[in-house]
């Protein structure tokens, strides 16, 4: 079977977002491919954060990727900085790579201006961390959204540099692009961010949830009830692709259309049908939250299972490289 790896930051809470674009289709995944998911706290320390929130954080995160079905008989999940063997070939890696193509990169420069009092060396590295990642566990696909593309085109250029420098090491890793929907935040404008307070928590209770829905912005051209709305520029019928069955997206496509239903009634379809998927995966993460031992079992192992692959890809590494002498035994 062929090896998916990505990766998800534990930078606060899970959105619908995240959701729909990337955790949903990695649990799609798992049946098809071997595949290795990872919490990546060691990207998350390359911009400000709140020390004391980031276990918290961390767990939180890996325990809504259980509840939505990345579970460890389907896959393996652990955190990145349990397998320290990521950081390590990071090292080896920057040896390979050229400064100028890290300061093009649109993240770096993006975040770069974000962030500007702390432009750290970590940041600059992020894509050679990123590409360790993958490349540590000879992975073959990155299921990841449309803005990490130019991240794994990084990773297939350093395995490319690798490869020709010490011999035939890596695959060259491609991107895995799924079909869902972009769902764009409650203010209809911008990218779904906590940050930006136009979040739907994948956690949030019901009547948030609902509260969220009413007040979210939908096509700016139907004023009235009786104005034709226009599916295409509305967010709402964006996560009715996202939630909805197909008959009722047809429904709902024409009777927007037609202004044969309202915007109220639109938003209550899409609720009823959030939850139904949504509900069972909150009432996973509060039965999870009982018993923390088990995400810690669940982490432990996906940890000892990733090390395992990622020690014996790290001696070959060295190997390669000629630190490895022979003198030293194994
Ligand atoms: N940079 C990715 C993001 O922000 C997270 C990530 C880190 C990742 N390492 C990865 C994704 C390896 C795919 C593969 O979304």
């Amino acid at each position: 079977m062929d090896r998916i790896f990505s990766g998800i930051q534990p930078s606060g809470e899970i959105h619908i977002g995240n959701y729909v674009g990337a955790i949903r289709n990695w649990a799609q995944l798992v049946n098809r491919y071997d595949c290795v998911y990872c919490v990546v706290d060691y990207h998350a320390i390359t911009i400000e954060y709140e020390v004391a929130l980031m276990q918290q954080r961390i767990l939180e995160t890996a325990t809504v990727l259980v509840a939505c079905g990345l579970t460890p008989d389907r896959c393996k999940l652990f955190v990145q900085s349990h397998v320290p063997e990521h950081t390590e070939l990071t090292w080896i890696f920057n040896c390979v790579t050229p400064v100028g193509e890290l300061e093009r990169m649109t993240q770096f420069k993006e975040k770069g201006k974000q962030h500007r009092h702390n432009v750290n060396v970590g940041l600059l590295d992020y894509p050679v961390l990123q590409a360790a990642d993958i490349l540590i566990y000879k992975a073959g696909y990155v299921p990841v959204g449309e803005d990490q593309i130019q991240h794994v085109e990084f990773s297939r250029e350093i395995a490319r540099k690798f490869n020709a420098r010490f011999g035939d090491t890596f695959p060259e890793p491609q991107v895995l692009l799924s079909d869902a929907p972009r769902i764009l935040g409650t203010d209809g404008g911008s990218k779904m961010s906590k940050s930006l307070n136009n979040a739907i928590g994948l956690l949030d209770p019901p009547e948030v949830i609902q509260e969220k829905l009413r007040t979210a912005v939908t096509d700016a051209n139907r004023q009235r009830r009786s104005d034709p709305g226009n599916p295409d520029r509305c967010n709402i019928f964006t996560m009715h692709q996202a939630f909805s069955r197909p008959d009722q997206i047809a429904f709902i496509d024409h009777h927007c259309r037609t202004a044969g239903i309202g915007c109220i009634e639109c938003k209550e379809i899409l609720f009823k049908n959030m939850m139904e998927e949504i509900g069972p995966i909150q009432g996973r993460v509060r039965e999870m939250n009982q018993n923390p031992q088990y995400m810690v079992d669940v982490l432990k192992s996906g940890a000892a299972r990733c090390k395992a692959i990622a020690k014996e890809v790290m001696d070959e590494v060295r190997s390669k490289i000629g630190v490895k002498a022979g003198w030293m035994g194994k």
